[in-house]
C-alpha cells in the first residue's frame, strides 16, 4: 500500500512526500530502520505545472496517483532535474509514458545519465548555473552545487515564493508525522547529521561550497525545501547552519569517541583502563565490536563526525587489523575525510603485527591527526596506559 502525503506548502505549490518505511539498506549499505521520505514538488500555474524532482522507481506508480490529486500528468510542462540519482528519477520512464511532452531541465550531465539509465523520450533543457525559467508568472532559477551529491546536482529557487529546492542538501533520514520544522528533536537532527555523513561525507567540501554559493548569491529563502526529510519554513536557516558545522566536522563539545574489536578481550581490557579515568571528566561514547555485540557504522560514522578525539583499538587479524575496523578505517578515509580530528590508535597482538603500520597510513590518509599509538603484547603497560591518557586529555581539553 502507497504511504504518502500532499501539502500544499505556499500558493500554487505542493509537496509530494513519499514515506519509504521498507527500504532498510539505503543505497544498499546504511541501516536506517528510521526509513527515509522522498519529496517531489509541484508548482501548478495557469499554463501549465512544474515537476521538481520524483520518487524511487519502486513508487513509479504512487507518484502518478500523488500527482494526479492536484493536477493532470499531462500539464507537466517541465521536470526538473536538480539530482539524477534513482531515489529522485527512478520514476522517470512511469512518468514520460503518461507525458512524453514535458521537458527535462537539469546540468547537461543529468541528461546523459537519465538516458543511459531510462527509457524516455522526452526534451532535455541544459540549463547554464544561473539560468531561469518562466512558466505562467513563475520564476525559477537554478544555481549549480555540483558534487552535492553527484556531479549534475543543482538546486532551483522559486523567485515568487523564495523557496529553494536542494535535493540531497539539508535533508535527512526518518520519517516524521510532521511535514515543517516545528519542535524539531535532537533525534532528528541526529538522523540529519547521519543522513550528510554516510550520503555526502565525501563531498563535505562541495557541500559548503555549494552553502557559501548560496549565500554569495544574496537570495533570502523563506523556505528550504530538501528532497528527504522536513520541510524548513520556520528556521531555515537553522539546517543551514547545522549542515555547514556538520559538513565542517566541528565538534560538539569535549567528547572521545571510542570504537574497538575485541575477540577474546585484550584488546577490551586495554581500552576500559584507558577510558577509565576519563569517564568522569569528559563525555566517553564507546562503539564496539566483539563476539556478542556489534554496533552500526553509521552511529559511529556519526559520533565520529562530531567527536573532538577518537580513540580506535584492533587486535591483530592475521597480520592487520580486525576486519571491522578495518572495515571503519577504509569509510572513515572516505566519509570523514579531511576532517581533521586528533586520533589514538591502541593494536594488540599475540605473535606479531603490521596492523598498527596499516592503521596509522589510514588514518592518516583519512586527515586524521595521530597524536599518539601503542602497540602490545597481549597487555598494555601501566607506562603506557598513563602515556595514553595523557595525550587524550591534552586533545579533549
Ligand atoms: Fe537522495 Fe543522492 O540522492
Amino acid at each position: 500500500m502507497s504511504n504518502y502525503q500532499i501539502e500544499e506548502l505556499t500558493n500554487g505549490v505542493y509537496l509530494l512526500r513519499l514515506n519509504d518505511t521498507e527500504v532498510k539498506y539505503f543505497e544498499s549499505n546504511w541501516y536506517i530502520p528510521e526509513g527515509i521520505t522522498y519529496n517531489a514538488y509541484v508548482i501548478k500555474t495557469d499554463e501549465g505545472a512544474i515537476l521538481f524532482d520524483l520518487w524511487k522507481a519502486k513508487y513509479a506508480d504512487a507518484l502518478m496517483d500523488a500527482i494526479k490529486e492536484i493536477t493532470e500528468p499531462s500539464s507537466i510542462r517541465y521536470v526538473v532535474i536538480n539530482h539524477a540519482e534513482p531515489d529522485h528519477t527512478g520514476s522517470i520512464t512511469r512518468f514520460s509514458e503518461e507525458n512524453s511532452e514535458a521537458t527535462f531541465v537539469g546540468i547537461p550531465i543529468a541528461e546523459s545519465i537519465l538516458r543511459a539509465k531510462y527509457n524516455f523520450q522526452n526534451k532535455f533543457r541544459p540549463v547554464r548555473n544561473e539560468e531561469e525559467l518562466s512558466l505562467g508568472g513563475a520564476k525559477i532559477r537554478f544555481y549549480y552545487t555540483p558534487w552535492v551529491h553527484w556531479p549534475e546536482t543543482m538546486m532551483s529557487y522559486y523567485l515568487n515564493e523564495q523557496i529553494l529546492f536542494t535535493c540531497d542538501a539539508f535533508g535527512s533520514y526518518s520519517i516524521q508525522k510532521s511535514i515543517f520544522d516545528e519542535n524539531v528533536s535532537d533525534e532528528y537532527m541526529y538522523y540529519a547529521k547521519k543522513y550528510l555523513v554516510t550520503v555526502i561525507g565525501t563531498y563535505r567540501e562541495n557541500l559548503i561550497k555549494g552553502i557559501e554559493k548560496i549565500e554569495a548569491s544574496k537570495i533570502t529563502p523563506k523556505i528550504i525545501a530538501p528532497s528527504h526529510g522536513l520541510i524548513w519554513k520556520n528556521n531555515p536557516t537553522d539546517i543551514i547552519r547545522a549542515y555547514r558545522d556538520w559538513a565542517e566536522g566541528k565538534p560538539s563539545d569535549k567528547t572521545l569517541v571510542v570504537v574497538y574489536a575485541s575477540m577474546y578481550g585484550s584488546t577490551a581490557d586495554a581500552v576500559e583502563n584507558v577510558i577509565r579515568p576519563l569517564r568522569g571528566e569528559y563525555k566517553v561514547k564507546v562503539f564496539s565490536f566483539t563476539d556478542d555485540h556489534r554496533d552500526n557504522i553509521e552511529d559511529i560514522l556519526t559520533e565520529v563526525n562530531s567527536a573532538k578525539a577518537v580513540l580506535i583499538a584492533s587486535p591483530t587479524y592475521e597480520t592487520g587489523a580486525h576486519p571491522s575496523i578495518n572495515y571503519l578505517l577504509e569509510i572513515l578515509a572516505t566519509k570523514i575525510k579531511g576532517v581533521k580530528k586528533p586520533a589514538v590508535i591502541l593494536t594488540s597482538y599475540a605473535w606479531g603485527s603490521t596492523a598498527d603500520k596499516k592503521n596509522l597510513k589510514l588514518l592518516q590518509d583519512a586527515g586524521f591527526e595521530v597524536i599518539d599509538q601503542a602497540t602490545f603484547k597481549e597487555k598494555m603497560t601501566q607506562a603506557e596506559t598513563n602515556r595514553v591518557i595523557e595525550s587524550l586529555k591534552k586533545a579533549l581539553d
